[in-house]
């Protein structure tokens, strides 16, 4: 155009600097603050990521602690907002539930309006991450009817989860270790991940300047589609309703057909063009978390990795390197946790809320930063001759 580039998508438009987190797309590499994701996720716990994410630095123990017991004090919502959740129908999905409570979450901290403030910014950060488990596992118990446990904090950030999720007043919630360091896994695979549509939504929300919970909010709006985070929930009905190894060439050939609009979830990335290095965790920890909980033939995961295997020798899929994403496993893992299914994606705004406030933070502070403006190509009509209303055919 002269002006500006059209680029529907943004496939070709860098629209920040960032230093948090790196992706080398043709290479299948991820890494947060220079370090490998395969190394975070096998040594770390998500906590010392968020601190990562948010400082720049892996913390030291002493660190480490100081940072848990910040995190700590704040898992608890302020208990207006439990009268906020009775406003929902029963059967509202979880995400809807949490879009309206991170965003309301804006009408109870004023002094995160004060943006300019670098107290504030680490103070709402630190808020967001610590009630995110509450806020998720409290979507869940209003769908069930259950009270809503509130969060303890002698727990570590994934046990707590587990914890508020499917502890009740009169049963303790024995927490698997092996399943809560699953779940840990899961969070930090699932941390940051540069500019994605979510995190460049909070981002654009953000640069107006308004306030960080009701960004949040707008990420969990974008994260919720069946393109982005809504892809978990969507692998798993796809697998269902697969249902068997034999069908699996009639799904294959559908997603190949571009007269259908079916496309294989959980496969396919903008970025990647090779495995998606948190889809190979994943995998791994998927069959981890199988075998403690004694399940061997789990038909679904059967169908997945049939799914993959005719998928990467299939010519369609290798032309256009379509692998599976982080997407593909995570689902058949929180299934076999007893979580179901519409709070799959809640799991992953959970886990996101760090690298979106981290992203939200590094932007407020960049020197460069400018109100999110794009521009676009106007197609409509130039110019009309104004017709009055009794004039009009
Ligand atoms: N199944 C079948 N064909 C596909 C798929 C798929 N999953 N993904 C892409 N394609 C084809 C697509 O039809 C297109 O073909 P052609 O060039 O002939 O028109 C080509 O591959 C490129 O696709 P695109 O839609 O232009 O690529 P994109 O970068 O805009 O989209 C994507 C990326 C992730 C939205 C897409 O691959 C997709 O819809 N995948 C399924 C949903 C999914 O798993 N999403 C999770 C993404 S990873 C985690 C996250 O972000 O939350």
């Amino acid at each position: 155009t002269g002006l500006f580039t059209y680029d529907p998508g943004f496939t070709s438009t860098g629209s920040c600097e960032s230093k948090i987190t790196y992706i080398d797309g043709d290479a299948g590499v991820l890494r947060h603050r220079g370090y490998a994701i395969e190394d975070l996720a096998e040594n770390c716990d998500f906590l010392e990521v968020a601190h990562l994410l948010l400082r720049g630095e892996l913390p030291n123990a002493a660190e480490r602690d100081t940072f848990e017991s910040t995190i700590t004090h704040h898992t608890m919502v302020h208990e207006q907002l439990t009268r906020f959740y009775q406003g929902f129908r029963r059967d509202a999905h979880p995400m809807a539930i949490m879009c309206g409570v991170v965003g309301a979450l804006s009408a109870f901290y004023h002094d995160s309006l004060d943006i300019n403030d670098p107290h504030h910014r680490m103070v709402s950060q630190h808020r967001l991450i610590a009630k995110m488990p509450t806020i998720a596992a409290w979507a869940y118990k209003y769908s069930t009817g259950q009270p809503f446990m509130y969060p303890k904090n002698n727990l570590s950030y994934a046990e707590n989860f587990l914890h508020m999720m499917f502890a009740t007043p009169c049963d303790e919630y024995k927490v698997n270790p092996v399943l809560a360091k699953a779940m840990d896994r899961i969070l930090i695979l699932h941390a940051d991940h540069e500019q994605n549509a979510s995190t460049s939504t909070v981002r654009l929300a953000g640069s107006s300047g308004a306030n960080p919970f009701a960004c949040i909010a707008a990420g969990i709006a974008s994260l919720w589609g069946p393109a982005h985070g809504g892809a978990n929930e969507a692998v798993l009905k796809m697998l269902s309703e697969i249902g068997h190894k034999d069908r699996i060439p009639e799904f294959i050939k559908r997603a190949k057909d571009k007269n259908d609009s079916f496309r294989l979830m959980g496969f396919g990335h903008r970025v990647y063009k090779n495995y998606d290095p948190r889809a190979k965790i994943m995998s791994q920890t998927c069959k981890e978390v199988l075998d403690e909980l004694g399940v061997h033939d789990e038909p679904l995961l059967q169908i997945a990795m049939e799914l993959e295997r005719i998928a990467l020798e299939d010519e369609y899929f290798v032309e256009k390197k379509l692998y599976p994403n982080v997407d593909f496993y995570s689902g058949i893992i929180f299934r076999a946790m007893g979580i179901p299914v519409s709070m799959f994606t809640c799991l992953f705004a959970l886990a996101r809320t760090t690298g979106w406030i981290a992203q939200w933070g590094e932007m407020i502070e960049d020197p460069h930063q400018k109100i999110g403006r794009p521009r676009q190509l106007f197609t409509g009509v130039a110019e009309r001759k104004f017709v009055a209303l009794a004039d009009r055919p």
